[in-house]
């Protein structure tokens, strides 16, 4: 089958690799409808991860059930399915919580796994006709059979529910005002999801325009971090208070103001602990990493930023952080959609053939052209 293929940094290819095969009684195998390109696939891409060439990404998958293993309970062929980027078993101690991004037992001596992701575990990724999906009643969520809405639930593998963590995480209650960093897909859905929380005002901070004009049309308050200090704008805007709560959508790779060529990998932290208000918190689904060989020196290359820990403690702030537990909220944002009541999809702005991968992960890593969001269809 056709898969995009990881051959070295800044090249990906769509190659034949050999189809997937159920491994266990309650594996699924799913013929892939849409599996988007995702920021954190832009880590591998750039080299800067440990990622081996040959790995097949795509970790945000949905498609149609091909074929059940003979222990499958809840799934029959020709389901509609969206599977959560996080592998989970369902029965650690850790799923059980209702923490299945750091499942216990999926990828021995680490914790939590997904699809298509290096240190992630031995899950071949869904930018491919077809995906193999271990604990399938557990992973699948299903949905409306057809084709309605498709572009919608595809972002509930991971974007939707990863933004909505975001604000989970800082815990957005109705009537605050919340500060998001970063107008990419993560951004874009943790601002919506602030909005359906009931915030009273979303700030979007990037430098994208087109990105800027996405968290525009939702009703946030953009704001261009070259164009002066984006927590000074931010307090300027809420009566020199700042916000109550803040979200990190950027992560270690977050660039500088003065020159966008530059990473400056605790800028957007220290940013937020200056953009929230006393005793307010953050939420951190941006990603960083304990050991990132390209980092900006040896620290940071160990994956230790200067943080303004001082004034965090000063301020009172709570922070949480980690990979999203999709599964937690991917039912009720799916039943959102479903409602008519959420539209996540006004991020995507390209879908395309698996064929033209290549050029998509090229134009969406510049961040060119108005490459906010990519649907692949295999
Ligand atoms: N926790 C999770 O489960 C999870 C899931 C998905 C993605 N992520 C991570 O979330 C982050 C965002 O993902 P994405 O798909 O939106 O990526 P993206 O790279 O498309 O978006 C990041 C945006 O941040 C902007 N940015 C860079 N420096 C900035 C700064 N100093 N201030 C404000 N904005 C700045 C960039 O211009 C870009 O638009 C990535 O780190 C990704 O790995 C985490
Ligand atoms: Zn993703
Ligand atoms: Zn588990």
């Amino acid at each position: 089958m056709r898969a995009v293929v990881y051959r070295k940094p800044f090249e990906v290819a769509v190659e034949d690799v050999p189809e997937p095969k159920l491994e266990h009684p309650n594996d699924v195998l799913v013929r892939i409808t849409s599996s988007c390109i995702c920021g954190s696939d832009l880590h591998m891409y750039e080299g800067r991860t440990a990622a081996e060439p040959g790995i097949v990404f795509g970790h945000e998958n949905l498609g149609v059930i091909e074929e059940t293993g003979p222990g499958v309970a809840a799934l029959q062929v020709g389901d509609r399915v969206v599977m959560p980027f996080n592998v989970a078993c369902g029965f650690c101690k850790n799923c059980q919580a209702g923490f299945t991004g750091f499942c216990l037992t999926v990828n021995p001596g680490f914790a939590g796994g997904a699809y298509g992701y290096v240190a992630m575990g031995p899950y071949p990724g869904g930018q491919a006709e077809y995906l193999r999906v271990p604990f399938a009643d557990f992973n699948c969520l299903k949905l409306p059979p057809g084709t309605e809405h498709e572009s919608d639930y595809a972002l509930l593998a991971d974007i939707f529910p990863t933004g909505y963590h975001g604000c989970e995480l800082a815990d957005v209650r109705p009537g605050e005002t919340v500060a998001v960093y970063g107008a990419g897909p993560v951004g874009l859905m943790a601002a919506y999801s602030a909005q359906l929380r009931g915030a009273s005002a979303v700030f979007v901070v990037d430098r994208v325009p087109e990105r800027l004009a996405k968290a525009q049309s939702i009703g946030a308050v953009p704001i261009d971090f070259t164009a002066g200090d984006p927590a000074e704008q931010i307090k300027g805007l809420t009566g020199g208070e700042g916000v109550d709560k803040g979200v990190d959508a950027v992560g270690y790779q977050a660039t500088s103001g003065h020159d966008h060529s530059k990473e400056e990998p605790a800028t957007v932290l220290n940013a937020l602990i200056e953009s929230v208000r006393p005793t307010g918190a953050l939420g951190v689904p941006g990603l960083y990493v304990p050991s990132d060989p390209g980092g900006v020196d040896e620290a940071a290359q160990r994956g230790q930023l200067l943080v303004s820990i001082g004034k965090l403690f000063e301020k009172g702030l709570r922070a949480g952080t980690g990979q999203a537990n999709v599964k937690r909220y991917n039912r009720q944002l799916r039943d959102m959609i479903t409602a008519g009541r959420a539209k996540p999809s006004f991020v995507v702005s390209h879908e395309l053939p698996l064929g033209e991968a290549p050029d998509a992960y090229r134009k969406f890593d510049r961040r060119v052209d108005g490459y906010t969001k990519v649907i692949l269809h295999p």
